[in-house]
């Protein structure tokens, strides 16, 4: 078999789009992904660091305790001033779904033994929960090589097939308002 790569994106529910979108990128930073009328209408897509979210529409978000996805941020104090100028709560404890006794005793981030992670749980408008990671001692290789992450000012993204986004738009029918 071949060996995997990455994770390439995560899928969450959703009840309402714009809000989702709106929302991952002024919180997150997260990018809309613009794949032309036809596929934008079947899905959502954003881009967040170098992975994707994608989303499934329902008006009945089954919440399951706990179950979340993790990110990993590049400046740890510059998102927690961030989340806290945008008004959005941060947890060690995820709210008491994780333990208290774990990760020191700030309510508001904690701080793991064997990486010095540290990490927090915010959850996003339809209770998706998501992680917050930090690794203040970096990524190496399986040599032990210090690694950086990929990473570049617009940030790195999957390639499209040339042309592809704008011959979708000239295809579709002009609408009337
Ligand atoms: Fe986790």
């Amino acid at each position: 078999m071949s060996k995997i790569n990455m994770i390439h994106h995560i899928n969450i529910q959703i009840s309402d789009r714009q809000r989702t979108r709106e929302w991952y990128e002024s919180v997150l930073g997260a990018e809309f992904l613009d794949r032309g009328p036809a596929l934008n209408e079947r899905q959502l897509q954003l881009r967040i660091g170098t992975g994707e979210i994608h989303t499934s529409d329902t008006q009945e978000i089954i919440e399951v305790p706990r179950v979340h996805f993790a990110i990993e941020v590049g400046d740890w104090d510059a998102m927690l001033a961030h989340l806290d100028s945008l008004g959005v709560h941060h947890s060690r404890t995820a709210g008491g779904a994780f333990g208290p006794n774990v990760g020191g005793s700030d309510p508001g981030q904690g701080q793991r033994e064997d990486t010095n992670e540290h990490y927090t749980y915010i959850s996003d408008p339809d209770r998706n929960l998501i992680e917050l990671v930090y690794h203040p001692l970096g990524l190496e290789s399986s040599q032990g090589e210090e690694l950086g992450l990929v990473n570049d000012e617009e940030n790195v993204r999957w390639v499209q097939r040339s042309g592809f986004v704008e011959d979708a738009y000239k295809s579709q029918p002009v609408q009337s308002t």
